[in-house]
């Protein structure tokens, strides 16, 4: 079964500049770090990371005791916390989960500008009047769309649980209403044989991957094992070794025998990627070449805002706190929370 594409309205998303950070000395950063974990501790806060986000967060993440992950986990994790203050550096649909899930925190972000732009062409409106016209489908969201299209979904689910969530819709018979990424929809389609209704959404970053010259790359590189998150393209996930989340990606890096591998997801994962298996090869996979757009050049704008200057003032000065309408949160919470207890079962 093809799966359909509805062409919505795509509202024209602003792709931001990578922001210059001011460069510090050792000592300078040294000195930051140290301030910030004292910040940290003064609100009980602690820091869930996600993978893009620089290697400085990510190992003050783990340093003081937070978490590092993608965004099941980053979600699961806040819930889990016992810290009042949960600093989520990431994007902004990162940071409203959390609240979502812990609206008796305080959630902070670096920067709350940090936006997605999968969640930006999902206008909470425009999609529900696309709900509206399919009362008889499941709507299933992903986890980048904000907390007011969540509160209007049947389910959430992240990259990390896709799959198993919609088999197990399938399997009883229901007819799915998918957004807002539509490569990630078709891959999940492709996988699970489901009757899907598509959004017309997709990520800036992992739609700039070209299948042509990852073809070109491979021939240069063929011990190397390819591996591709599925918001790419589907000339880009039809050569992967790996297809999945970034932690399935982490893992593959870990666990494949292959020396080499080709990647195509945020370079960010890279700290990561080198950390769990140091002396592999990683190869970035190409955003150039023929009919080259590359704007973010696998790394995403928006988690590029996030560093330890306006960590530090978002700590010190308590700005960058998320606030949802009440209303909305209780709403927006059942998807996740049934997304969350099927993790629970699911193990
Ligand atoms: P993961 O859930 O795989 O971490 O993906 C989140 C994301 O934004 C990928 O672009
Ligand atoms: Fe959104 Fe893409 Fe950035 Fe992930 S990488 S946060 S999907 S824009």
């Amino acid at each position: 079964m093809k799966p359909q594409t509805v062409n919505t309205p795509s509202p024209h998303i602003e792709v931001p500049p990578h922001p210059q950070w001011p460069m510090l000395s050792p000592a300078e950063r040294e000195a930051l770090r140290e301030h910030i974990k004292q910040l940290m501790r003064e609100r009980d806060a602690v820091l869930v990371a996600h993978y893009y986000v620089d290697g400085e967060l990510q190992s003050l993440a783990e340093e003081t005791g937070g978490c590092v992950a993608d965004s099941l986990e980053m979600a699961r994790f806040g819930a889990r916390s016992d810290a009042r203050t949960l600093v989520v550096c990431g994007v902004r649909f990162m940071g409203e989960t959390a609240k979502i899930l812990n609206p008796e925190k305080t959630v902070l972000m670096p920067d709350l500008g940090a936006t997605c732009s999968l969640d930006e062409g999902c206008p909470a409106e425009a999609f529900s009047a696309f709900c509206d016209q399919h009362p008889d489908r499941t709507v299933v969201v992903y986890a980048n769309t904000s907390a007011e299209v969540k509160a209007r979904a049947d389910w959430t689910v992240t990259s990390g649980i896709a799959l198993d969530i919609v088999r197990h819709l399938h399997e009883r018979g229901e007819k799915i209403l998918w957004a807002p990424d539509k490569h990630l929809g078709r891959y999940v389609q492709r996988q699970t044989g489901a009757d899907i209704l598509l959004w017309d959404g997709s990520c800036v970053v992992h739609e700039e991957f070209k299948g042509f010259a990852l073809e070109r790359l491979r021939r240069l590189h063929p011990e190397a094992a390819v591996l591709v998150h599925p918001e790419s393209p589907d000339e880009v996930v039809s050569q992967a070794d790996v297809v999945g989340s970034t932690t399935a990606l982490i893992k593959a890096v870990k666990e494949l025998p292959n020396e080499e591998f080709i990647v195509a997801t945020d370079d960010g994962i890279f700290w990561k990627m080198q950390q769990a298996a140091p002396g592999k090869k990683l190869i970035s996979a190409p955003t150039a070449g023929e009919g080259a757009t590359c704007e973010s050049c696998a790394h995403c704008p928006w988690m590029a805002m996030n560093a330890l200057h306006n960590l530090e003032t978002a700590l010190r000065e308590g700005r960058g706190e998320i606030h949802i309408d009440e209303a909305v949160r209780q709403r927006a919470v059942v998807s996740i929370q049934r997304m969350l207890d099927f993790a629970e079962r699911r193990g």
